[in-house]
């Protein structure tokens, strides 16, 4: 197997290209007056930066599929105006981290955020940023991503002077590991506890959306739960799913959505696109050429499989034509990045090939594979697949949800 070293000098997609043509790959974008011309992706990307910080930020190969609507442009750029005022020891972060020590909040703080906990695999994390993303800026939150050991290097900064990293000194992360269900700031054991009262506000609250998540944790996903956690400064978020589709479904953000994305099925698209990390910074490390990644299995907290990892599913996105396994967070996020529809392999059952072994997927858009079935007016049961037409079930989970455009 061939190895290829590169440093920081050297260009990344330079590589990328040279990869391509020796694979055969394509792009639709590739000579470098195209992406000069258009390094900020039609706004996505904020201006700003010193090229050389995070080289591979300016240096997308294929060109985005269609236009971000110019809201979505606004917003990013309010998004980006508020985490600067926000961010990491500024005077409002100090203020509210403050309240942090007390438990509870004295008064309404200027900023809020959601933190977002490192967890699960590679592949997991990029669709789990994109979704903690997309809720901070539909409830005016600012990001902050716990860089956990080993995602630092992975993702470019995206906002201009500000970093986006929890402060090593965050009063609660050496809490982190402990976080869980059973905790008393856990907004679905508060909810059992009868604990979620608007008198007494208290200054952090741990979200419990991974898989193995509890109807009340789900919960999360109804607006009279948004109207409580609306007034908690901190929000600590631990999840493993690409929850977008299920932020569809809540009235309370269906018009800004719309807005948003006039176009459903490219939210991951455009979220993932940089825009707010931009495939792997180049750090040194020897990447292989062949197939990056040989490990065979996820592996959670290994920097350098992760980079690998990185590499392949940008390589990935850049083929025309991108076949994907049933279930794989790694395929969505290939398909999500490259604007691709991939032909999805159906997993066999009873040892047999299904007929037919793969099909088309109607969009581009990851699935949700632990969606709530929950009619938060009704308080009952519900199929959230069959609400409303641009959020379906998905190809390769029946039970999954996913955003298609109509
Ligand atoms: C916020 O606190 C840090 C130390 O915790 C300090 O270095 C920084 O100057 C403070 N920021 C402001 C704006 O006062
Ligand atoms: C699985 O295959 C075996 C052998 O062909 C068959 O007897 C069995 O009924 C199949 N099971 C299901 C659930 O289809």
């Amino acid at each position: 197997m061939a190895s290829l070293g590169f440093s920081r000098g050297f260009q990344f997609w330079h590589l990328v290209l040279f990869l391509a043509s020796i694979f055969g790959l394509t792009s639709d974008a590739s000579d470098s007056g195209d992406f000069i011309k258009d390094k900020l992706l039609g706004g996505l990307l904020a201006a700003g930066f010193d090229d050389k910080s995070c080289l591979s930020r300016y240096h997308s190969v294929k060109g985005l599929s269609g236009n971000p609507s110019p809201y979505l442009i606004s917003r990013l750029r309010k998004y980006e105006a508020l985490h600067k005022k926000c961010g990491p020891y500024t005077e409002s972060y100090n203020k509210t981290v403050k309240d942090l020590g007390s438990g509870h909040l004295s008064e309404s703080p200027d900023c809020k955020y959601v933190v977002w906990i490192s967890f699960s695999g590679l592949g997991n994390r990029i669709l789990t940023l994109a979704s903690a993303f997309l809720y901070a800026l539909l409830t005016n939150r600012v990001l902050l991503v716990d860089p956990g050991v080993d995602t630092v290097d992975l993702f470019c900064e995206p906002i201009p002077d500000v970093s986006w990293f929890l402060p090593p000194d965050f009063p609660l992360t050496s809490q982190f590991h402990s976080f869980n269900q059973k905790s008393d700031h856990c907004h679905g054991k508060m909810l059992k506890n009868k604990a979620v009262t608007n008198s007494k506000v208290p200054s952090s609250v741990y979200l419990h959306l991974v898989h193995d998540y509890d109807d009340e944790d789900k919960l999360f996903f109804c607006d009279e739960e948004q109207r409580f956690l609306q007034k908690v400064p901190w929000l600590m978020m631990r999840t493993d799913n690409y929850f977008i589709p299920s932020l569809f479904l809540m009235p309370s953000f269906d018009q800004e959505l719309g807005k948003l994305f006039p176009n459903k099925e490219k939210v991951f698209h455009f979220l993932g696109r940089d825009m707010y990390w931009e495939y792997p910074t180049v750090t040194g490390e020897v990447i292989s050429v062949s197939q990056p990644s040989h490990e065979g299995h996820q592996q959670t907290e290994k920097q350098i499989h992760n980079q690998k990892a990185w590499a392949e599913m940008y390589l990935l996105s850049l083929t025309d034509v991108l076949v994907t396994s049933s279930w794989s967070t790694f395929g969505y996020v290939a398909q999500g990045l490259g604007g691709l529809k991939p032909w999805i392999l159906y997993k066999p059952e009873n040892e047999t090939a299904p007929d037919p072994p793969c099909r088309r997927v109607k969009s581009m858009e990851p699935c949700f594979h632990a969606p709530p079935f929950y009619d938060c007016k009704a308080k009952r049961g519900t199929d959230t697949g069959a609400l409303v037409p641009h959020v379906r079930h998905c190809e390769d989970m029946s039970w999954g949800l996913k955003l298609v455009d109509n």
